[in-house]
């Protein structure tokens, strides 16, 4: 253990970091007004305190105020940023872990209808596409008072007791001066390298001269933009070289490609069923023809590469960002040897792309992460054993039976099918998401560890349940497609599962309609088109697949834009009849009525699930609660109540959870599912 490469310390000037993981800047999207108050704060402890030995807060924390936050960043250009950030940085400063910050100008990767409503400010007019917004081309008093906006947050950084910064150049204005497709300006910050690294080291000079030798300057960039005519690999390493030589900074932070798309950045931060770290090499050749303090992170989701990552002598600091996402204790495991336990980050993604639609960070499988101030880490026990009979082995069922383990109860589960996962089983049919099996699989192996009794092959009923005596039922049977929803021939139609568990064979023709929005159609849509088929995949949405979002979608993109999948969104279908060998689909618009047909060989309707609640229905009259949920004793915290109405004096508390009471996601219903039970 001691020998561990990923647990020797690294010194850079006077700072010693304890070991060689960190978490590289992410905004989580947890600011209130722009600060990071104490949900913030506690995200970070939580992780401090398990022993991560940097953590590189904020993400995009902006720095002007024509970088209004496109994902709730932090507002660094206010001096009201400095009490809550010498707050955050103390906490985790207790913990051994330093702190540093990101900070930022988004230059056209933002809005002007955000904040103050300002122009958004490049060095060329080309728009972003992911933000959609034509920027004005930089004057030299936007670039005088931007190196000052720089230079004034950077200072309050030093003043909070941070250990130092970092300044984003991928796809932010920085390296929009950089980039030859972005800088179109005339004059010192355009055309040749030098102009357009003017305004860098203009900036880290000014900021240097503010803050001293001391606090740890570094720049977290693209060494290979990875698009025709933008920075290769070569230029890559020549601004290494330079920022090295500068003797402006302390340390380099390497990216590889960029960001103005969902399928550029998809690239940069992979997702599941893409290679893990894909661009750790483009940072071990940096650091090798630079030799200088290199950190680095992309798809770092489990120990072993991160060990490999350090031993090889590619980077200084390793990045496993989303690891802790999902595990905030993976270091603690790390140090005492407990990595089996490590709960694996599946790369679903789900926390980056709800940032981007304007919500919180959420790991999909870890609903404690971001609530840290409300749900725990740890689960204490309980005060009282009790019986806890749960029904079902989805994500939901899994993580009822593990949290009421971990809480001592006695647990026994219930599954029709031989094995545990429910959806997520069908889900990982899909090669590319194989991953999402390791939300399952951990919990499995918690609770064996934990001694939870598993009936597999059982298709519990009320008697099942009510012979155990139980104290507390768990129904979480899931829900089953909706078949019911056309005016006219539901039967002709079959469903994204007949699909995805391969009882139903694709035909040639296929109309894939999806009313859900998730990742069912898509995924069908996949497996028919890869099977040669023709595939028009239809939405009433006027997106497509809202509930998968951006980076989710790019995967499916990639492989139905080449097997010439038609996409057509604001069409509902209504009915279906048969017509000799052929299907004929009667559909319309919303917007129009008008109605349209389509001829073809199969139908695949997605229309979400209805609830499995028969063995629900048949336990309210057992149970002493009639399945009734406290809402507000759940939201503070609460335990339910235990009411024992005369009639069904000694009956069992019921509930129910995820789509056993309505179609939701992965993470609603683990959600569910720890905090319900961790009050039991
Ligand atoms: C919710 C979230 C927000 C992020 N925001 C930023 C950001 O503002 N700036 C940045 O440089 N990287 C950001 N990242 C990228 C991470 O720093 C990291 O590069 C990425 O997650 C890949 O590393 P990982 O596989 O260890 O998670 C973000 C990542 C996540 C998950
Ligand atoms: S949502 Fe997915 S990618 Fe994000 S931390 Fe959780 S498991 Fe990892």
């Amino acid at each position: 253990m001691k020998n561990d490469p990923l647990l020797q310390p690294l010194t850079i000037k006077n700072l010693t970091l304890k070991n060689r993981v960190m978490l590289t800047s992410h905004e989580p999207a947890y600011p209130e007004d722009g600060m990071p108050k104490a949900r913030y704060r506690a995200y970070h402890v939580e992780r401090a305190k398990a022993g991560v030995a940097l953590t590189m807060t904020a993400g995009s924390a902006a720095v002007s105020r024509d970088s209004p936050p496109v994902f709730n960043n932090i507002l660094a250009y206010q001096d009201e940023v400095v009490p809550w950030m010498r707050e955050l940085s103390d906490a985790c400063h207790e913990h051994g872990t330093a702190v540093m910050i990101q900070l930022t100008h988004l230059g056209r990767r933002t809005r002007w209808d955000k904040g103050d409503w300002l122009p958004v400010v490049s060095a060329s007019h080309h728009r972003e596409v992911a933000h959609r917004a034509y920027p004005k081309k930089a004057e030299p008093w936007d670039i005088e008072r931007v190196i000052q906006d720089y230079v004034d947050a950077a200072e309050r950084m030093y003043v909070a007791g941070l250990d130092g910064l970092e300044i984003q150049a991928y796809g932010h204005l920085m390296d929009q001066f950089w980039s030859p497709l972005t800088n179109e300006l005339d004059g010192p910050y355009g055309g040749s390298l030098d102009n357009r690294l003017r305004f860098t080291f203009e900036v880290l000079s000014a900021i240097r001269a503010r803050v001293g030798d001391d606090f740890l300057l570094g720049v977290r960039y693209t060494g290979d933009e990875c698009l025709p005519g933008g920075l290769d690999v070569n230029d890559g390493m020549e601004i290494s070289r330079r920022l090295k030589n500068s003797g402006l900074i302390d340390f380099l932070n390497v990216v590889k490609g960029h960001i103005d798309t969902d399928a550029g950045l998809t690239d940069v931060i992979p997702i599941q069923g893409m290679p893990s770290a894909p661009h750790l090499d483009l940072a071990g050749d940096i650091k090798r023809e630079v030799d200088f303090p290199t950190f680095h992170g992309a798809k770092i989701q489990d120990v072993a590469t991160a060990r490999h990552a350090i031993a090889s002598g590619k980077v200084d600091m390793i990045g496993m960002t989303r690891a802790h996402m999902a595990d905030p204790h993976l270091m603690r495991k790390v140090i005492e040897g407990r990595e089996e336990e490590i709960r694996p980050c599946v790369g679903a993604n789900y926390c980056l792309d709800r940032i981007y639609q304007g919500g919180a960070a959420y790991c999909i499988h870890n609903p404690a992460t971001g609530r840290e101030t409300s749900m725990p880490h740890t689960i204490a026990p309980a005060v009282t054993r009790r019986k806890v009979v749960v029904v079902g082995t989805g994500p939901g069922g899994m993580e009822a039976a593990r949290v009421a383990a971990e809480r001592g109860h006695e647990v026994v589960v219930f599954e029709a099918a031989d094995a545990p996962g429910g959806q997520i089983r069908l889900t990982a049919q899909s090669e590319r998401r194989r991953e999402m099996m390791g939300i399952i699989d951990w919990r499995y192996e918690r609770c064996q560890a934990l001694g939870v009794t598993f009936h597999f092959n059982v298709f519990a009923e009320q008697d099942e349940v009510a012979a155990e005596s139980p104290d507390v039922v768990i129904v979480a049977t899931g829900g089953l497609p909706n078949e019911q929803a056309l005016t006219q021939g539901n039967e002709l139609a079959v469903t994204g599962w007949d699909i995805l568990s391969g009882h139903v064979k694709p035909g040639r023709n296929v109309l894939v309609y999806d009313e859900a929005g998730d990742h069912t159609a898509l995924q069908a849509a996949e497996i028919i088109a890869k099977s040669g088929a023709r595939v028009e995949y239809m939405t009433a949405d006027r997106a497509l697949a809202p509930e998968v979002m951006a980076m989710n979608l790019v995967p499916y993109m990639r492989t139905l834009q080449v097997l010439d999948t038609t996409f057509t969104p604001t069409f509902r279908l209504v009915a279906l009849r048969r017509e000799g060998d052929e299907l004929v689909a009667s559909v319309e618009s919303d917007y129009t009525r008008v109605g349209k047909e389509r001829r073809v060989d199969q139908v695949v309707a997605n229309f979400g699930t209805l609830p499995m609640d028969d063995l629900y229905e048949s336990l309210k009259p057992l149970s002493s609660n009639q399945g009734a949920v406290d809402y507000d004793k759940l939201i503070v915290g609460d335990p339910q109540p235990i009411v024992k109405p005369a009639d069904t004096a000694g009956g069992f508390q019921l509930f129910r959870i995820g789509d056993a009471i309505s179609h939701r996601n992965t993470h609603a219903a683990i959600y569910d599912a720890l905090r319900l039970v961790k009050d039991l």
